[in-house]
């Protein structure tokens, strides 16, 4: 990953980390908007919940630059996610309102270079969580 995708990433979401509370609730409201039959997987406090997603990936981004040390972090989370009875195609849908979530947040501040670096950080940890998930199932049906 380039130095200066990992700088725009890392830019970006300090800013959104500072409205973090409403970053997470319009995160969920783009995300049920988009398909309202994710809703029932997620049991706890919607609050709460977003509180952790926000804290995860702040703690990604921030180890961008340390991906042997986030690699473990993402597969274990990946993993745990089969539990939560979460699928492969669920990742898209996910991505595509943390993106909306970024646009309507950071509004003039998310450039098209913005954009695209996060989509690509996106795909690095969405594809490192879903590989870990799909060897786990591997295990687990064997
Ligand atoms: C960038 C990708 C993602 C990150 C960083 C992330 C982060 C988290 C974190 C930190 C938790 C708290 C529990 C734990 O640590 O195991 C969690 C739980 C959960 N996540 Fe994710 N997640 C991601 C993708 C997804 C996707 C694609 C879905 C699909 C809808 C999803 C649905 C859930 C559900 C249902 C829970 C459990 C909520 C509950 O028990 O109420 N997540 N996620």
């Amino acid at each position: 990953m380039k130095q200066e995708t990992i700088a725009l990433v890392q830019e970006s979401w300090q800013d959104v980390s500072l409205i973090s509370a409403t970053a997470a609730a319009l995160f969920y409201k783009n995300l049920f908007l988009a398909d309202p039959s994710l809703r029932p997987l997620f049991s706890g406090d919607i609050a709460t919940q977003g509180l952790r997603l926000m804290q995860m990936i702040g703690a990604a981004v921030n180890k961008l630059d340390d991906l042997p040390a986030l690699v473990p972090i993402l597969e274990s989370l990946g993993k745990r996610h089969v539990g939560y009875g979460v699928e492969d195609r669920h990742y898209e849908t996910v991505g595509a309102a943390l993106l909306a979530t970024l646009r309507q947040g950071l509004g003039e501040e998310f450039t098209p270079a913005v954009n695209a670096a996060w989509a690509e950080v996106y795909d690095v940890i969405a594809n490192t969580m879903k590989s870990a998930a799909n060897q786990q199932q591997a295990v687990e049906a064997s």
